[in-house]
């Protein structure tokens, strides 16, 4: 999520945006040098670069000469662009099929009620397709990219847009908070995943009807805690006095999945959930759930129903969010397990690799205003023959966390107890709970809101997507810094990191900038697209992001509106190599108000699943509701709201996409 309770509502926005990130150290923004890529060198565009505002050469040129023709066809990508603009439905290239596969409210589980929006309940919505669908991804069954599971996150809920008979021009807070309990109950079961099996019948995918496989989890499902950090007093509550045992996962954004089949699913912004403030502050962690947001300022209205959301009641019930959450989607009676190991933060998403050693890497954002980019290293190795030795591998092994130096070089910072900078810290369960004070001792760099960060296997590229930080050098707030290079990055942001030796259990690094995003043929906004880069091609507040089985970049945006950049999120590709690097193009656009997420291609290369999000969505302070959305995408009926849904995208008569 992000922009989305952010656009409609200026004062939630500030909230979830807002840096929980006190710490006034000196960071890279107090280093005036600025580091100039290789490529800017011997493209002889040196980049003049002044604190607080950066603007490159490239993007001036872009701005004297705007795109005219569409220029030919050289790079990675063949496919006729789609335009950029905004209105009611999707859009898609030219000569590709773009089918809705499922739909919030859609049966999952075989007893599920047909979707009846006039009659919101929680026991129809536990059985069916939740809201605001994220994360997508696909799991082959037996290689095959015709048939397999997709996992599916659903992040958070727009209450606002799915009950009827809220009052005309409310805001959307306002709409949230007045939630009776039987819808607040409702939107619990409409958030967490879906697994449902999937099928390619004579060309057309479709959801296989009465699949053992399918299953809902929600924010009541019971899950396993595990690693360091399992059984920790700070993770001890009156329901589960041995701090092991925890009811659902919320609010979870991106993911991944492992080799061995299992989905890695991610809390990001649990700290909405909780509520409570006067209890919160004489609590004994006062200092980690400020630095945690927690408790949010009642986003949810939860913790009037739910005394476990009460921080008054239950303090350390928030520890137990803000996880990546392990689960097997072949077993449907598995438990779900928190894996304490990878950190507690916000987590975007989990994109990995198994290292040249064997061992397992996990690259992880946390999507806050000035926080940090992680990964973590398995002590194990994968064993790709035998399943079952890999199924407690990720409760093992070492977090780092990110430092960006100047001469584009970088450091893994081990968030270990030995450290001298964590003595502080009781033991090892106390540094991963309170993950990002851990950091913050390390002096890791702060960013400006890291997203998806995923691994290229060919060359081991890591693309590190950071969506925009609005705040960057405004007031006391962090001056930009070499890996962080605007002032108000309105726009984002995409870093590429190369780990020594390909080796990403390694502690160092190489990185350079990518592209800064925004409107090139605006010479102050900065922009570093490549100059065939179309009208339609650019593309501003990058989030998710794929790489697909021939190693290219795909980009989901999370932002782009009308007012801020005259086009509707989508998904762009992007060239990273060759004489293109940094060449972009549409190829899809989302219904108005939506964000895309989930980019997930099958391994052939033929079908790609993308999650439209939120579609509908108001994005002025007066909510789009139930009765006035601002699409009623993908149905158009009347009584019917916009519905968040998976779309499949073929190429029609065959073939790969974007080949
Ligand atoms: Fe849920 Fe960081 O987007
Ligand atoms: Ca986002
Ligand atoms: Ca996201």
């Amino acid at each position: 999520m992000n922009r989305d309770i952010a656009t409609t509502v200026p004062a939630l926005d500030a909230e979830e945006d807002a840096s929980a990130n006190p710490s006034t150290e000196p960071t890279l923004g107090d280093v005036i040098a600025y580091r100039l890529s290789r490529r800017e060198w011997l493209t002889g565009a040196l980049a003049v670069a002044v604190m607080g505002t950066a603007v490159a050469p490239r993007a001036v040129a872009a701005a004297e000469q705007p795109p005219s023709d569409p220029p030919a066809d050289t790079g990675r990508f063949r496919f006729p662009e789609v335009s950029a603009g905004v209105d009611a439905t999707h859009h898609v290239a030219e000569g590709y099929d773009a089918e809705i596969l499922i739909r919030w409210g859609d049966k999952v589980l075989p007893d599920a009620l047909p979707f009846d929006p006039a009659n919101p309940s929680a026991s129809a919505q536990s059985r069916q397709f939740g809201y605001n669908n994220d994360y997508i991804g696909f799991i082959p069954f037996d290689g095959r990219s015709d048939h397999g599971l997709l996992v599916v996150n659903h992040e958070y809920t727009n209450d606002e847009l799915m009950y009827p008979g809220h009052p005309h021009e409310a805001s959307r807070k306002d709409i949230i908070n007045a939630l009776s309990e039987p819808l607040v109950r409702a939107s619990m079961q409409a958030h967490g995943g879906s697994v449902i099996e999937v099928k390619r019948v004579e060309g057309r995918w479709q959801v296989v009807d009465g699949s053992r496989y399918a299953r809902r989890i929600t924010a009541e499902t019971e899950m396993e805690i595990t690693g360091p950090a399992a059984g920790h007093d700070l993770m001890k509550t009156s329901a589960d006095p041995a701090g092991t045992r925890v009811r659902g996962m919320i609010n979870n954004c991106a993911g991944g999945v492992t080799p061995w089949g299992t989905w890695l699913t991610c809390e990001e912004n649990f700290n909405f959930y909780f509520g409570n403030k006067i209890a919160a502050d004489a609590s004994r962690h006062a200092a980690a759930l400020s630095r945690y947001g927690v408790p949010g300022s009642e986003s949810y209205p939860w913790s009037r129903y739910e005394p476990r959301f009460d921080i008054g009641q239950e303090p350390f019930e928030s520890n137990r969010f803000g996880w990546v959450v392990e689960i097997d989607p072949l077993d449907p009676t598995s438990t779900p397990k928190k894996r304490t190991a990878m950190g507690r933060f916000k987590h975007e998403g989990a994109g990995n690799i198994v290292n040249k050693d064997g061992r397992f890497v996990v690259y992880q954002g946390d999507d806050q205003r000035f926080d940090y980019v992680y990964k973590f290293v398995t002590e194990g190795v994968v064993d790709p023959e035998n399943r079952a030795a890999n199924k407690d591998l990720l409760d093992k092994g070492t977090l780092y966390v990110a430092r960006f130096d100047a001469d584009g070089r970088g450091t893994w910072l081990p968030l270990v107890a030995d450290e001298p900078a964590l003595a502080n810290f009781a033991d090892q369960g106390q540094i991963l709970i309170q993950t990002r004070l851990a950091a913050d001792a390390l002096k890791a760099t702060r960013m400006d809101r890291p997203e998806d960060v995923e691994v290229d296997p060919r060359t081991n590229k890591v693309f590190v997507i950071l969506t925009n930080n609005d705040k960057r050098g405004v007031g006391n707030d962090p001056d930009p810094d070499a890996a962080n290079p605007r002032r108000i990055n309105t726009f984002g942001h995409i870093i590429e990191l190369t780990p020594d030796r390909g080796d990403h259990a390694a502690t160092g690094f190489r990185w350079e900038i990518l592209l800064k995003c925004g409107d090139p043929a605006i010479a102050e906004v900065g922009a570093t697209f490549h100059p065939a880069t179309t009208g339609n091609g650019w593309f501003g507040m990058p989030d998710n992001c794929a790489v697909d089985a021939e190693g290219r970049l795909w980009i989901a945006t999370d932002g782009n509106t009308k007012d801020k950049t005259g086009r509707t999120d989508g998904l762009w590709s992007l060239e990273t190599e060759g004489a293109e690097r940094g060449r972009s193009r549409l190829f899809f656009r989302a219904p108005t108000g939506a964000e895309l997420c989930g980019p997930c291609f099958t391994p052939d290369l033929e079908t790609l699943f993308l999650a439209v999000q939120h579609p509908g969505e108001s994005e002025t302070e007066v909510a789009a509701t139930f009765e006035n959305p601002a699409t009623r995408w993908p149905d158009f009926k009347d009584g019917i709201p916009p519905r968040p849904s998976i779309v499949v995208i073929t190429k029609r008569g065959g073939g790969k996409i974007a080949s």
